[in-house]
């Protein structure tokens, strides 16, 4: 069903008890935790909530209304919601004294998964959406000034793009050069550790023509380098103009025709969704840069089958040579989660090895952390903390040497870089390399968006140094 009245914009609640002294515009402050995708969500909330007249802040102090953007991937992650509820609460309480309402949402993940557990367990909440029904946000906040406390969290039978506000130009250009775009959403995959499949729900992939749309306006607004997202971004498939079914290579190879948009990126994507077409992207489009994030999440045979990943260790690495020989200078960056249910010290000697094996540019791992509901919540093997302790250093120790040798391995080479933002002294800039380095230059006769061309001079631990080459 289609609620019209939230294509238009509402007529101001006169009676509404959460509302700003008259003169000052609402204020609101979206709080974000976890993936990129997160991130997309806020903006296109920011925007949705635009349109009802409310400004974002930097601050909860300062906010009519605070929405927490939450993620549910880790059991820390959730946690730190409700300590944020927990300080919310107090400052709510402190500004009711005053006279001043504040309402409070909780958005995200967290908000899928727990909904009535957070209304009972945080009493000042008064919205809980979930995130497929974020273009239904200005109807619930009207439903909280009118006194109720909302729960939002059913899957939405409208799609939840084609009433979300496309991104604006003002807010486009204020949040930069690069900017995310959702393309797909959800996960068929089920691996046994994830939430995803339950919190995000099954699959869904946004039409070409809208994916296109959206695409052309944050050109317009700017936007140099654009990062197509998605749960499982590399399952996207849409229809082409003549019927034909089209991958994320086709989507690409369409964006990449966009005047203005100079880079393409994607994330994140599972191995067994690398289909050909877009193997072949990565030789032949030159906007597509050569950066890749394809999670394995372990080397072991053993605990890839008890993940369900559906691939076992040499496929990833037999796959890798072929995106390899396609773009030879791929950095790769991937996730790994150490103490899986029943891992033993042989299968973490083999993700040890696949990562000697592969060589990332960049890597995410993490401590295996049980998520109610998932199947692996369920197996009897859990492995203790501190060996999953013990592990992750290791392994994260392994996976910073990899970082710091293929930085150093930069200097002294000359490579594009799209200028982001000024850097922290005069006449200084911060730009992006193909491979996601953030780069410091001194640069002059240049603006933010600008691609220019720069000799790497230096590399420090997270950052590298250039030279403008003439
Ligand atoms: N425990 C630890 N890490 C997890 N991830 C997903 N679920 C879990 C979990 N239960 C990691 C995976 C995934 C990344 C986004 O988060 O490595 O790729
Ligand atoms: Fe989770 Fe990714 Fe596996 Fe889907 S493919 S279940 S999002 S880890």
């Amino acid at each position: 069903m289609t609620d019209q009245s939230l294509l238009t914009h509402p007529v101001p609640d006169a009676s509404a008890s959460s509302q700003p002294p008259a003169g000052r515009p609402k204020k609101v402050f979206v709080k974000t935790y976890g993936c990129q995708m997160n991130v997309y969500d806020s903006d296109r909330m920011t925007d949705a909530l635009a349109r009802d007249g409310y400004v974002p802040t930097d601050t909860a102090e300062d906010a009519d209304l605070v929405l927490l953007n939450t993620c549910h991937i880790r059991e820390k992650a959730a946690e730190k919601v409700y300590s944020a509820l927990g300080r919310l609460r107090e400052l709510k309480k402190k500004k009711g004294a005053e006279g001043r309402e504040m309402m409070i949402g909780v958005a995200g993940c967290v908000a899928q998964a727990e909904g009535d557990e957070i209304l009972r367990r945080a009493p000042a909440v008064d919205l809980v959406i979930g995130p497929q029904t974020y273009h239904r946000l200005p109807d619930a906040l009207r439903r909280v000034r009118g006194g109720e406390r909302v729960l939002e969290t059913d899957y939405a039978i409208e799609d939840k793009f084609e009433h979300l506000p496309a991104p604006d130009k003002a807010r486009t250009l204020a949040r930069g050069v690069t900017a995310f775009l959702t393309v797909q959403e959800g996960c068929d995959k089920f691996c046994t550790f994830c939430v995803v499949p339950y919190t995000r729900g099954s699959e869904v992939s946004r039409p070409l023509a809208q994916v296109v749309a959206e695409a052309e306006k944050l050109a317009a607004a700017g936007v140099r380098e654009l990062t197509l997202l998605g749960q499982n971004v590399n399952a996207w498939h849409g229809e082409g103009e003549g019927g034909q079914t089209l991958r994320l290579g086709d989507l690409l190879h369409r964006l990449a025709e966009i005047p203005g948009l100079a880079r393409l990126r994607y994330t994140t994507s599972h191995p067994r969704d690398m289909d050909d077409s877009l193997i072949a992207a990565h030789a032949t489009l030159p906007a597509l840069m050569p950066y890749l994030h394809l999670p394995v999440q372990s080397g072991s045979d053993r605990i890839l089958k008890a993940m369900n990943r559906r691939h076992t260790a040499s496929d990833y690495i037999a796959l890798i040579t072929r995106i390899r020989a396609a773009r030879p200078d791929l950095a790769l960056s991937g996730d790994f989660i150490v103490g899986f249910p029943g891992e033993t010290d042989q299968d973490f000697e083999e993700t040890l090895e696949v990562v000697k094996a592969v060589g990332y540019a960049q890597a995410f791992s993490f401590k295996y952390s049980t998520r109610p509901g998932t199947p692996g919540a369920e197996l009897k093997d859990q492995v203790s903390e501190a060996v999953k302790a013990e592990r992750l250093e290791r392994l994260q120790a392994l996976l910073l040497s990899q970082q710091q040798a293929f930085n150093q391995a930069c200097i002294g080479r000359d490579i594009d870089l799209l200028l982001e933002k000024p850097g922290r002294m005069p006449g200084q800039l911060i730009g992006r390399s193909p491979w996601l380095q953030s780069v410091n230059v001194d640069a002059k006769g240049v603006e933010i968006g600008d691609i220019i061309r720069v000799r790497i001079t230096a590399a420090g631990p997270n950052s590298l140094f250039a030279d403008v080459v003439d």
